[in-house]
């Protein structure tokens, strides 16, 4: 019997939980979003960021930017965000119009601000198996569901396939924190199949539909799906092949309704979480 993991239930819980806790706050957290680029996708997801706050009781700004936008300003912004104390979360959307630099600019977050955990010191921490600022969000939320599952991590075979900074080397690290034996998997990997094969746990980030077919999956395996992939239809689909992968796996993620809602509400939870040790004796 397969497992249809329900990330939206678990993200629900998740954010039921923070509104609660929210309601019961002298002041509001809040969350600064920065969207600098003409990408579809990315002007959804803020604005999705931004509904999600407001549900919870957060204060929003969201800095919405056209191409005439300099790297200069941008620092000046983030250094206004850094210094305003009722502000709690920083998140410059990626990707940035391709004029901007976005490592500089995430270096210049404050890392108590890093409401990402994309600024080298939260990544640092990360690795060194120290507690970060706030952990990255699609990784923690990927953690997140498999603990909701009771999936046990320790001594088994993960293989990632995707090796970005936002997803793929951060749940690597994560699930290495977590006892299991990680393999990284990425565009120039030999032989894919003959390491998903040998997988107890399979996490797939490319952004290539369908990478993951039926027999690249060993019996009973656990499945996490990252993929957004939009089809000419405008139909989302992610990188498995999950029609016929449910029929082998153990546990899968469907998309949509897997790991993406996490995402978002791992982004609230730091948001809730960076406010309280900034707001450390003060509430
Ligand atoms: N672009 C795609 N995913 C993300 C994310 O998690 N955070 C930011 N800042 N940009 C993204």
């Amino acid at each position: 019997m397969t497992t249809i993991i329900d990330g939206k239930l678990c993200a629900k819980k998740i954010l039921d939980d923070l509104k609660q806790k929210t309601k019961k706050l002298q002041k509001k957290p809040a969350l600064a979003v920065i969207l600098a680029n003409d990408d579809a996708s990315s002007k959804v997801y803020v604005a999705s960021k931004e509904k999600h706050s407001l549900d919870l009781g957060f204060d929003s700004c969201v800095y919405r930017f056209d191409k005439s936008i300099t790297q200069g300003e941008l620092i000046k912004l983030i250094h206004e965000l850094n210094e305003n104390p009722n502000i709690n979360g920083i998140l410059v959307q990626l990707p940035l119009f391709k004029h901007l630099n976005s490592q500089e600019i995430i270096e210049l977050i404050n890392p108590k601000k890093d409401v990402d955990g994309f600024h080298p010191i939260n990544v640092g921490k990360l690795n060194c198996g120290l507690e970060p600022y706030a952990i990255c969000c699609t990784p923690k939320g990927i953690i997140k569901l498999l603990k909701e599952y009771k999936i046990n991590l320790t001594g088994k075979n993960a293989i990632v396939i995707g090796r970005s900074n936002i997803v793929g080397k951060p749940t690597a690290t994560l699930l290495t924190n977590e006892n299991a034996t990680v393999t990284l998997a990425h565009s120039k990997t030999k032989n894919l199949k003959e390491l998903t094969k040998n997988a107890d746990i399979i996490i797939s980030a490319t952004g290539v539909a369908k990478l993951i077919k039926a027999d690249m999956v060993k019996k009973g395996a656990v499945v996490i799906d990252v993929g957004i992939n939009k089809q000419a239809n405008g139909k989302l689909i992610g990188d498995v092949d999950f029609e016929k992968v449910k029929n082998i796996a153990s546990y899968i993620t469907p998309v949509p309704g897997g790991v993406g809602p996490m995402t978002i509400a791992c982004l609230m939870e730091n948001t809730y979480e960076l406010f309280l040790a900034q707001n450390k004796g003060i509430i």
